[in-house]
Formats: structure tokens, C-alpha cells, sequence
């Protein structure tokens, strides 16, 4: 009888399930691979509109999410929810992905069940414990838990070597979030929200801003936010759009800065579907996220890193990201230097792909199949030419 492998892909957050979503579509077409899905729902509104866009109906739900929640909340929720579905379900491999407390969490109740962790995403390091916060730890933490690391590039491995993780059990497989982009960017893309199509992208230049790493809230986010008022004021040709994340915190702050600021549109989150497509269309993107230092490079838009520290130091190696920190000063400086110099500019606007093909769900899938012997060969890795 042909073995059947039973695999519980687990997220809770916005970037988890855009990252997760191909590949649980990519699982469901090995025969010797069942993939079901549990949520905790640490996110509400922001996961759901990946799990509708990719049409995955999750088996679990555990709707831990409250208004303010604090780590201690998720933390707690999560490890007794998923005990109960670890319990009911006896799944052979818990599939987790980057660093999130959802994702640390689902790595902890797995080992506590002596269930097999499979890590996407697996080895991105800053090696400052606080930055990010507390993503740092919690990705350290699940490498610690995991028994396959699935790494997006060499250097993430490499990290992982450094610690001391059997090169046996890293498998080098591109980032997913490559699957994700390149199924859904289109050219021509129109958009269905009138603010959006209202913009003229061929005489204005568009600005992409999002923001919510827990460590900038406060004075950082303040500065950050002075700073795009600034710019906007001295080029009368930017736009600002910013899909406000919808921790209360962050909006707070935006509102208080940046409300009724001409030229910026603050928006509710937007659809991963038309985020991705309004990338494409921007000049250049301000950002904190961890995705979006993946997404923009490979669209061959330039990236101002609002944070002192990246996990993800390709693309900056590439020229193509920078990293500005949350200063008032740096800010407005790399901004008008950007917005003046069309060198400068075309120094940065390069389309350069480190994290990924398109196929990194394609090996993982494999790489499980290799890892429970029933598949000989050990998948290709992901290299970059
Ligand atoms: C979380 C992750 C972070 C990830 C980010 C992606 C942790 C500790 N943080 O940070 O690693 O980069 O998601 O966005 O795992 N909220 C809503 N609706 C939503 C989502 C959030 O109302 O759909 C509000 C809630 O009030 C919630 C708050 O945002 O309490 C904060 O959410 P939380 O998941 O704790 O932190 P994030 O900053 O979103
Ligand atoms: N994103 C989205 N809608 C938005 C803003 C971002 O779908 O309004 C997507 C983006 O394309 C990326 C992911 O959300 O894939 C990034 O999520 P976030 O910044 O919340 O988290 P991080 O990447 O920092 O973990």
C-alpha cells in the first residue's frame, strides 16, 4: 500500500497565509500528501482576505484574535487550541512558516505532541534579539523545534549551518512568496476601488508605504510618518498610498500625522491581489515588512527599509533595498535623492529575484516526500545564476 504522508499546515497572520496558500494548493496535487489547515486566526479580517482570494477553507479555526492583543494572549490561546486539534488530527509533519508567535507556537505544540515540524522559511537571522521584535526569537525558537528547514536562499542556510543544524535536514527551496507574486501580477491591472483608480500612474509618481513592526511603534512610526509629510509637501508630483494595517496602535498614530495630509491616501488593508498589482504601478515602496522586501525587488522597485536591521540582506547586496532606519533626517534625504536623480533612481530600480522562481512550493513538496522516504531522490535546490 502506497504510504500517505498526513501533513497540518498551520498560520494565523496576513504574510503566513500568503506564503502558505501556494503551497497547501501545491500539496493538493501529491497523491502521497494530505494537507489540512488550521488557523488560529491571530489575525481576523487581514487572513481572511487571503484565505477568500486563494479559496482555502481552513479544517480549524481557532479565532484567538482580540482588539490589542498581547504576546501573552496569542501564545497562551494558540498552545491550547492546537493541543486539542494535535490531538484529534495525529498529523505525521505540523508545516509552520517564518516567525510569527502563531508560528512559534504551532512548532512548540507539535514537539510537545512528538510531532515532525517542517519549517518554511526556515534561517533568516539579524542576530539582534529585539530587531525584530519578537520575530527574531521566534524564528530562532522554531529552528530549534523544526526537523526539515526549508531555507529560501543559501545565505539563509548558511545560518542555519552556523548554528549547527544538520545540512541533512536544510533543503534550499526559494521563498514562496515568488509563487505567490508571480500568480498573481498582471500588466494592465485595474483596480475596483475608485481612490486607486483615480490615481494618473503615468504623470504621478506613487509612493507604497506600509508600516507595523511592534518595536517602531511610538516615536519611530511618528518620525517616519513626519518625514512622508514632508516629502509630499516638497514634490508636487507624489502620492502617497498607504494601506493602514489594522492594529489600532499604528492607525492611531498614521491618523494623528498624516490624516487629512493632500496627496496621501490612507486606505484600509487592500486585497493581496490588488497590493501586489499596486506595487507594479509605484515609483518606489517605505516599508518595515519582511514580505515586501521580497515582493518589491523582483518587481524592480526600489525599497526604503524602515528598520535598523533586515534578515533578508540579498537584495540590499543587489542595490536594489536600503536601509534607512526610522530617522526624520534619513528620510526626506533618501527620499529627495531618489525623487531628483534619475541616477540615483535607476542605481536602485534593477528586477533582481534572490528569494525565489516560482517553484519553492514544487520542492517543498518534494523535499517532505524525500524526508519520509517515499521519494528516493532529494529534490533540486534553488540557486540563483
Ligand atoms: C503580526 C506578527 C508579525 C507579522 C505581522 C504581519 C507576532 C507577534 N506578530 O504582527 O510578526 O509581521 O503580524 O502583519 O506574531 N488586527 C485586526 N485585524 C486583523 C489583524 C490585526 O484588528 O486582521 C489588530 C488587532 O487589534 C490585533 C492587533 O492588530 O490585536 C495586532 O495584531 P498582532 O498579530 O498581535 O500583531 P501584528 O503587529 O499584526
Ligand atoms: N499586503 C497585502 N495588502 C496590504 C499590504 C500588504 O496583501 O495592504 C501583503 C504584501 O504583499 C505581503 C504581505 O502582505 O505579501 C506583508 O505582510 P505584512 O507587512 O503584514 O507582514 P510581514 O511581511 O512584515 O511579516
Amino acid at each position: 500500500m502506497n504510504k500517505q504522508i498526513k501533513a497540518l499546515a498551520v498560520f494565523g497572520t496576513r504574510p503566513e497565509a500568503i506564503k502558505m496558500a501556494p503551497l497547501v494548493k501545491e500539496l493538493e496535487k501529491h497523491d502521497g500528501i494530505n494537507c489540512k489547515v488550521a488557523v488560529t486566526a491571530q489575525h481576523r479580517e487581514m487572513l481572511d482576505q487571503v484565505l477568500d482570494l486563494f479559496g482555502i477553507t481552513p479544517e480549524f479555526d481557532l479565532n484567538i484574535m482580540t482588539p490589542n492583543q498581547t504576546l501573552f494572549d496569542i501564545t497562551a490561546k494558540a498552545l491550547t487550541g492546537l493541543n486539542e486539534i494535535l490531538d484529534q488530527e495525529q498529523p505525521d509533519i505540523v508545516l509552520v512558516h517564518g516567525d510569527t508567535t502563531t508560528t512559534f507556537v504551532a512548532g512548540l505544540a507539535a514537539f510537545y505532541r512528538q510531532v515532525k515540524v517542517g519549517h518554511v522559511e526556515a534561517g533568516l537571522r539579524t542576530g539582534n534579539k529585539y530587531s525584530p521584535y519578537p520575530e527574531e526569537m521566534n524564528r530562532k525558537l522554531t529552528g530549534a523545534l523544526a526537523d526539515i528547514h526549508f531555507s529560501p536562499t543559501r545565505v539563509a542556510k548558511a545560518n542555519l549551518l552556523s548554528e549547527g543544524v544538520d545540512p541533512d535536514h536544510i533543503m534550499v527551496t526559494g521563498n514562496t512568496v515568488i509563487d505567490a507574486l508571480l500568480a498573481t501580477v498582471r500588466d494592465n491591472y485595474t483596480f475596483n476601488y475608485p481612490e486607486l483608480d483615480g490615481i494618473d500612474y503615468s504623470n504621478r509618481r506613487v509612493l507604497v508605504v506600509t508600516t507595523h513592526r511592534r518595536e517602531n511603534l511610538g516615536e519611530p512610526m511618528r518620525n517616519v510618518y513626519s518625514a512622508l509629510r514632508k516629502v509630499v509637501e516638497q514634490y508636487s508630483d507624489v502620492e502617497v498610498v498607504f494601506p493602514v494595517h489594522k492594529n489600532p496602535k499604528v492607525k492611531e498614530i498614521v491618523d494623528s500625522v498624516l490624516g487629512n495630509t493632500p496627496r496621501v491616501h490612507l486606505i484600509d488593508p487592500l486585497e493581496y491581489e490588488p497590493f501586489i498589482n499596486l506595487m507594479n504601478k509605484a515609483h518606489f515602496v517605505l516599508t518595515d515588512s519582511g514580505g515586501l522586501q521580497e515582493e518589491a525587488p523582483s518587481l524592480g522597485k526600489p525599497v526604503l527599509v524602515l528598520r535598523d536591521t533586515t534578515e533578508r540582506p540579498e537584495a540590499v547586496q543587489a542595490g536594489t533595498v536600503k536601509l534607512v532606519g526610522t530617522s526624520y533626517t534619513e528620510i526626506v534625504d533618501t527620499c529627495s535623492k531618489l525623487l531628483d536623480s534619475d541616477e540615483e533612481y535607476k542605481k536602485m530600480a534593477n528586477a533582481v529575484n534572490p528569494y525565489g522562481d516560482g517553484k519553492a512550493c514544487e520542492r517543498i513538496a518534494e523535499g517532505i516526500k524525500y524526508f519520509f522516504g517515499i521519494k528516493e531522490d532529494r529534490p533540486r535546490e534553488f540557486k540563483i545564476d
